[in-house]
């Protein structure tokens, strides 16, 4: 079963990034970097472990990029909460950092995050320094002022613009905001094996797309005690999604089509691309 697979891999994750926060001061900050970390699906852990396997080499070889993915996802989600963005209260079931800890500790806690996920990057077991150079280059584009933080940019100022975005626009909102980190997370298994990322590239383009449309679409049909947060914030809040511009029935049509899409991309790797193949069905099948 996919979710099996998921979760394992989540777990071995979690350790890792357990032990990279362990030995440090009993500070606030560490305990909230610690709480942010925890509960999510590790669905971008996930996708840098499953990358390694498919190019056949010991997932563990890869594990400090799985924890640098998942650190700075959590540091853009307790970010993405704070008042200032989507003043959010609920995440993965539990209060926000900055509801139980106060802001600045919750600003500090995602900046470090942030640093964590590229000293992790470092760590040896990654590779030769080429490789290791390659995997933060990557992330510091796929994450800056021209991937995930653009995107957040164009998020919150779509949510103040007079016209509502066109389909090509709200396309390139979310590819920053949440298809880049996905295509760095899919593609590290082929950098860390030193072969071309351009396959796996090409799926996590429709994958990650199809991830948000989800995400959308959950926010206006999904059930809240499921999915850890708050729903229904979207329309208020007037955020371009692709349900507010295609409707329900059109977001799933189109996320059905990126999946297919996704699905096609692997083609190249053939059999040992099925879990892969899983995960894109997953994405759009979700409840959280
Ligand atoms: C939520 O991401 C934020 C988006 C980019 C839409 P996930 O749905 O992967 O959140 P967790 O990590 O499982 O909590
Ligand atoms: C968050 O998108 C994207 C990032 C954190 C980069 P959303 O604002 O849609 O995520 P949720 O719905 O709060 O999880
Ligand atoms: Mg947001
Ligand atoms: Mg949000
Ligand atoms: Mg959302």
């Amino acid at each position: 079963m996919f979710v099996t697979v998921l979760a394992e891999d989540a777990a071995r994750v979690q350790g890792r990034l357990e032990a990279a926060l362990a030995d440090r001061a009993a500070l606030p900050l560490i305990e909230a970097m610690r709480y942010a970390v925890r509960g999510g699906k590790g669905l971008r852990g996930f996708l840098v472990m499953e990358g390694a396997r498919l190019h056949g080499l010991d997932p563990a070889r890869a594990l400090p990029a799985a924890a640098a993915a998942e650190a700075l996802h959590a540091y853009s989600l307790v970010h993405d909460d704070l008042p200032a963005m989507d003043d959010d209260d609920l995440r993965r079931g539990q209060p926000t950092v900055h509801v139980r800890w106060g802001e600045a500790t919750a600003i500090l806690a995602g900046d470090a995050l942030q640093s964590l996920a590229f000293e992790l990057l470092t760590d040896p077991v990654l590779g030769a320094a080429e490789v290791r150079l390659a995997l933060v280059a990557g992330l510091a584009r796929a994450v800056g002022a021209e991937g995930m933080v653009l995107g957040q940019a164009l998020d919150m100022a779509a949510g103040a613009a007079a016209a509502p975005l066109g389909l090509d626009e709200i396309t390139r909102l979310q590819q920053a905001k949440t298809g880049a980190l996905i295509g760095w997370s899919a593609e590290a298994g082929a950098l860390i094996a030193g072969t071309d990322p351009a396959p796996l590239a090409a799926f996590a383009r429709a994958l990650g797309l199809a991830f948000q449309i989800a995400d959308d679409i959950l926010d206006v049909t999904g059930d809240a005690a499921k999915a850890g947060k708050r729903l229904q914030k979207d329309a208020a809040a007037g955020k371009a999604t692709f349900v507010s511009l295609l409707g329900l029935e059109g977001a799933h049509a189109r996320a059905k089509a990126l999946v297919e899409e996704a699905e096609a991309a692997l083609a190249p790797y053939g059999a040992a691309a099925d879990t892969l193949r899983h995960c894109a069905r997953f994405v759009i099948a979700r409840e959280m």
